[in-house]
């Protein structure tokens, strides 16, 4: 059987990396082989590509360069690891995906949401999730309480004015898209964002069951 594509977004220190562990080890107690993985990153070119993104020396990097270094990432990630996970019948669960980039650089640096789908559309051909866990919660919540812990990578530095674009682009893109996206309330506990995560993945295992 075809394998399943699960995409985790969310502003940054939304919890989503430290959720997809507890999602990981619940679908593995259960025998179900998974892949985890990230972008920016993934694969070895990916993660060089990730280092050159978030590295705080490169402050004069333009939208452009850092939508198409995504996409580039994006593509070499989906055709060397996800794709052929998903063939092999695996579970794939990916830390953002082209969402991130819709509401980054489409509406937080002002590139468009459709100029940014197309070169995403290029560098993918055409792959989509299955499903998408949207952990929400509002930018000022947990900008904070991510530089204050270690200072913060060249995209968490950004202001507060950039975050709330991006949060507020990520509901709109969401409320007009047509891809399967579940709202997760992530202003919870970490006990509850996690349970909710694992009742809507369990949901959609067994509406494809049936
Ligand atoms: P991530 O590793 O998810 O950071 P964190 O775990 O701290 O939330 O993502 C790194 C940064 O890259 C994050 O600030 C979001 C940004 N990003 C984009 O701007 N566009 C993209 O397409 C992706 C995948 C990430």
């Amino acid at each position: 059987m075809k394998g399943i594509f699960i995409v985790l977004e969310g502003p940054d220190g939304s919890g989503k990396s430290t959720v997809i562990k507890h999602i990981r080890k619940y679908l593995e107690d259960r025998g179900i082989d998974v892949v985890e993985t990230r972008e920016p990153g993934g694969t070895a070119i990916g993660e060089s590509i990730r280092r050159i993104l978030l590295d705080n020396r490169n402050k004069t990097m333009l939208p452009e360069t850092e939508a198409l270094l995504l996409a580039a990432a994006r593509g070499q990630h989906v055709k060397e690891k996800i794709l052929p996970a998903i063939e092999s019948g695996k579970v794939v669960l990916c830390d953002r995906f082209v969402l991130s980039s819709l509401a980054y650089q489409g509406v937080g640096r002002d590139l468009g949401i459709e100029e940014v789908r197309i070169i995403n559309d290029f560098a993918i051909k055409g792959i989509r999730p299955d499903l998408t866990l949207f952990f929400d919660v509002e930018p000022e919540t947990t900008l904070h309480r991510k530089t204050q812990d270690k200072g913060g990578d060249r995209l968490e530095t950004e202001g507060i004015e950039f975050h709330r674009k991006v949060y507020d682009g990520y509901l709109k893109i969401i409320r007009d898209c047509t891809e399967r996206i579940v709202v997760i309330d992530a202003t919870r506990t970490k006990k509850e964002v996690i349970s909710q995560s694992i009742e809507s993945i369990e949901n959609f295992i067994k509406g494809r069951l049936l």
